[in-house]
């Protein structure tokens, strides 16, 4: 039996993987006969959908560790399912390892993760995603490809415990960071605490960038239900993996490729859980890469807009309580998706993977602890979603979460400390001496997509020691950085354009007073329009961090926060079609 490349079968479309291993000559001979070095039988190349395991383990993303295990549960499932199932690996980024940040590498993981998928002879991919800036990365890629895919995540870990207490990813490492320099903590707690927390395999388990990007990827319709909160170490991951790995078969003869899910409404589900979770500020960035790549128009203003009319519905880290074994009892993501799909707020009919709309997939979802997760009507906060600002400090947009955010200085005017990087401002910040008090504003600049480079996450500037002392836990703080979705505070983040870039933010001076107004969307620098050209003329824009390499090409080509930090020439989607043999 073969097939060549345009035989229908069935009436099917046929498979993509039959250009490669359907064709009996010379070329054929090479395809095939390769892989049977590992004892793959002749029927593997008769028209089996070939699947693509896409694998982002690494010893050097902790996150991803049992991937490899999870990788053969979705083996079995396509081998359940008919199919052919091929592991590859993808560049892993682990967001605690890599420096400067791994953002800075999330592009070039998802150009790794688009050629890899282009190149090979698959009929559909299997994505597995945990780590930060995996998810994002691989569903870039997949989405420039466009072949079926479906999205697995590693699943958070287990929750933090120490000393009977629940700690949280992240959220608790700053708490107790700032504990001890509080001299409230010892060094051994501080010790004791770090084994407590990172128990298991898996995703930081609060709502930080992880857990919300496998919310996205659910909310987005790219995996089965449940995606989001199974822990990793609980087999109903693994199942979760073997039933993905029967469906991807199924929609590759359905011909369900990626742009029949990344539609604008899945866009606008994701944007509506983003709010109802109370999630990063990290998955505004990404959302607009993805959705860059597959012919989206998604803005800053669509955040804002969809997001105002939803409730913040998880009592979760770094908001509220909980930690996400705990969302996972009860109910998980599928009961926040009913509660907006009960008011309006969802676009049910929006296709998912397994080939139903999501309001059938979660019509009847039903929730089991109404402290983690409220109902729309009583909500854990009303306060939700990202709100964008704008005004002459951040002409293109800025970025705060309300929810993490302390009320009484939503509405702030405070006086400029600057810091002119990263550097300037690790050095400066506890200094007795430095002139600050806990009405000001803090300004860091030069950590933005071009400055760091990478765009790092360090907008959430430590609190100046001695302030700390008085009992100050907040304060208004503004940059073109990110911060970790596991981290709150008043926080202005992703000013657009960056300083680096001559955006406004570079041109503010110590003693500037700036106005945070987050009901009127607004962040204004009180300093006027000719005093603002003289700065401008007299700025020497800093020297770039690299002089060649990937650092380089991503310092002159990456676009600014607002537009999702991708690189300009990888916007938009090639598809699968490599019609040139290799030899
Ligand atoms: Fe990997 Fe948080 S560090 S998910
Ligand atoms: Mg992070």
């Amino acid at each position: 039996m073969t097939h060549d490349d345009d035989t229908p079968r069935d009436g099917r479309k046929a498979l993509r993987s039959q250009a490669w291993f359907g064709r009996q000559d010379k070329m054929g001979f090479y395809y095939r006969s390769f892989l049977k070095n590992s004892g793959q039988p002749h029927d593997r190349f008769e028209g089996r959908p070939v699947i693509g395991i896409c694998n982002t383990w690494s010893e050097l993303n902790p996150c991803n560790q049992h991937f490899r295990a999870l990788a053969e549960h979705v083996r079995w499932g396509v081998l359940d399912a008919g199919g052919y199932p091929l592991e590859f690996p993808v560049s892993s980024l682990g967001e605690v390892t890599m420096r400067p940040t791994a953002m800075l590498f999330r592009n070039l993981a998802a150009m790794d993760v688009e050629e890899a998928i282009r190149a090979h002879p698959l009929d559909g991919v299997v994505l597995l995603m945990g780590c930060d800036k995996t998810t994002p990365a691989l569903l870039m890629g997949a989405a420039s490809a466009d072949l079926p895919t479906i999205g697995v995540s590693g699943g958070p870990q287990l929750r933090g415990v120490y000393r009977g207490q629940l700690i949280g990813s992240g959220t608790n490492i700053i708490s107790m960071s700032e504990q001890l320099r509080a001299g409230e903590v010892t060094l051994r707690d501080f010790h004791e605490a770090e084994a407590g927390m990172n128990r298991s395999a898996g995703s930081c388990m609060t709502m930080g960038t992880a857990s919300t990007m496998a919310s996205m990827v659910e909310a987005l319709g790219v995996s089965l239900p449940e995606n989001a909160a199974i822990p990793a170490a609980d087999a109903r991951r693994s199942l979760l993996a073997r039933l993905s790995g029967r469906r991807i078969v199924e929609m590759v003869n359905e011909d369900l490729t990626l742009s029949k899910i990344l539609t604008r409404p899945a866009f606008e589900n994701a944007i509506r859980t983003l709010a109802a979770i109370g999630g990063s500020t990290n998955a505004v960035v990404h959302l607009l890469a993805i959705a860059g790549r597959i012919g989206i128009d998604l803005t800053l203003d669509d955040f804002d807009r969809l997001g105002r009319d939803v409730h913040c519905l998880v009592d979760l880290m770094p908001s509220g309580r909980f930690l996400m074994e705990d969302f996972y009892y009860a109910g998980g993501l599928p009961v926040v998706l009913r509660e907006l799909s009960d008011r309006g707020l969802l676009h049910k009919d929006a296709p998912t993977v397994n080939g139903r709309p999501i309001g059938e997939n979660v019509q009847s979802a039903a929730c089991y602890n109404r402290e983690v997760i409220t109902p729309f009507e009583a909500p854990f906060k009303a306060e939700a979603g990202i709100a964008i600002l704008t005004g002459n400090l951040a002409p293109n947009g800025a970025v705060i979460k309300p929810s993490a955010a302390s009320p009484e200085l939503m509405n702030h005017t405070g006086r400029a400390v600057v810091f002119e990087s990263v550097e300037a401002m690790h050095h400066a910040v506890n200094d007795e001496d430095l002139d600050i008090d806990a009405s000001c504003v803090m300004v860091l600049k030069h950590c933005g997509p071009k400055g760091y480079p990478g765009m790092a996450e360090v907008g959430n500037m430590p609190i100046p020691q001695k302030l700390l002392r008085q009992g100050v836990r907040d304060m208004v703080r503004i940059s073109d950085a990110r911060m970790s979705g596991t981290a709150y505070g008043t926080v202005v983040l992703h000013v657009a354009p960056e300083a680096t870039a001559g955006g406004p933010l570079a041109f503010v001076q110590n003693g500037d007073l700036i106005t945070l107004d987050v009901a009127a969307r607004s962040l204004h620098l009180h300093v006027d329009e000719a005093e603002l050209a003289r700065r401008r003329d007299a700025w020497v824009p800093p020297v770039p961090h690299a002089e060649r390499g990937y650092a380089k090409l991503y310092i002159d080509h990456v676009l600014q926060a607002d537009r999702g930090a991708d690189l300009d020439f990888l916007v938009g989607r090639t598809g699968s079609p490599v019609p040139r043999d290799n030899h």
